[in-house]
């Protein structure tokens, strides 16, 4: 497995396996890996003959008074842990390396406009931040210039705008959704459940568990069936939520690909039902897929 942390010697490696008409695949992430990333490797790995992952704590994507500085960083065990999945490539770049000047990372000249996309959901709690997102994706796509990508479930708003990303400015990539890998009790894994205390580590599964109950209402004894998204139902939820210590940003149920408010489920359409809270100074977030398919069958 290579370590490198310039651009120009990725692109280089890239080409020698597509001189040999190999396929490349790439998974980026933000480092301190876990099962969730790793869960995104081994897919990867089935679509392509090479998987790349990026390792990253990329600034742009952090507002002011977040976690940038806190986040944890362990690239030796991140690297170790990508040499035993048999990863091709680890990219590490430094700050400079993928921007320049931090006056280039945070005005750049060019830069996405997003819209809609983010009305809802974490958008209006994150102002800037899907826009570092797309920024870094989009560069990344460019160093790399995977056939596949794969992104988590897990940050499912990201997934969506990233694969718009993908058709609006024509990378030839595909882009692949990886389930959410979840802790024993459903808390669904993240780099910053490190942050949890022990208290909050223990309550911190309701969140699931409630995504869990609505979507059951939502149902109809596992028939596919119009119904309308009870909004008294979802309160009720959120208040239970805010007793037990959660501050919720967002409970939300949202039609795709637009990922605006569905006030009901129709036969055929896939909803989001999603939510994010911050227990404590964590921000944990969490969505189920609601869709033919899960209606059907959806013991994850
Ligand atoms: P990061 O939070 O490190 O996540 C990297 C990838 O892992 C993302 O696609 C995310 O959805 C996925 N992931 C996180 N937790 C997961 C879980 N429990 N199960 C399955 N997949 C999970 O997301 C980012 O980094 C950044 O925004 C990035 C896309 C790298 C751009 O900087």
């Amino acid at each position: 497995m290579k370590l490198l942390h310039k651009k120009n010697e990725v692109r280089q490696k890239v080409l020698e396996w597509r001189r040999k008409d190999q396929r490349v695949a790439l998974v980026p992430t933000m480092g301190a890996l876990h099962d969730g990333h790793l869960s995104l490797v081994n897919q990867a790995k089935q679509h392509a003959d090479h998987v790349v992952v990026s390792i990253f704590v990329n600034p742009t994507q952090f507002g002011p008074g977040e976690d940038f500085e806190q986040y944890p960083r362990s690239l030796g065990s991140d690297v170790e842990m990508c040499r035993q999945e048999m990863v091709s490539l680890v990219f590490a770049p430094d700050y400079s390396e993928m921007y320049g000047t931090d006056e280039q990372a945070r005005h750049p000249y060019l830069s996405f406009r997003i819209t809609k996309m983010t009305d809802h959901l974490c958008g209006p709690f994150r102002p800037g931040h899907f826009e570092g997102v797309l920024q870094v994706v989009n560069k990344l796509f460019n160093i790399v210039q995977p056939d596949v990508a794969v992104f988590g479930q897990k940050d499912i708003q990201q997934w969506y705008l990233i694969r718009q990303l993908a058709v609006e400015q024509d990378h030839p990539v595909e882009i692949l959704m990886g389930p959410t890998r979840r802790e024993p009790d459903g808390l669904a894994r993240s780099s910053r459940n490190v942050y949890l205390s022990g208290h909050e580590r223990k309550v911190a599964p309701m969140l699931f568990q409630t995504l869990q109950r609505v979507r059951t209402g939502l149902e109809k004894n596992g028939k596919l069936e119009a119904v309308p998204v009870d909004e008294t139902i979802i309160s009720q939820e959120v208040k239970r939520l805010r007793e037990n210590g959660f501050n919720v940003e967002y409970f939300s149920v949202v039609s795709t690909p637009d990922l605006q408010p569905a006030d009901a489920i129709e036969h055929g359409q896939t909803y989001i039902i999603a939510a994010a809270a911050r227990l404590g100074k964590t921000r944990l977030i969490d969505n189920l897929l609601l869709s033919h398919k899960d209606f059907l069958n959806h013991d994850a």
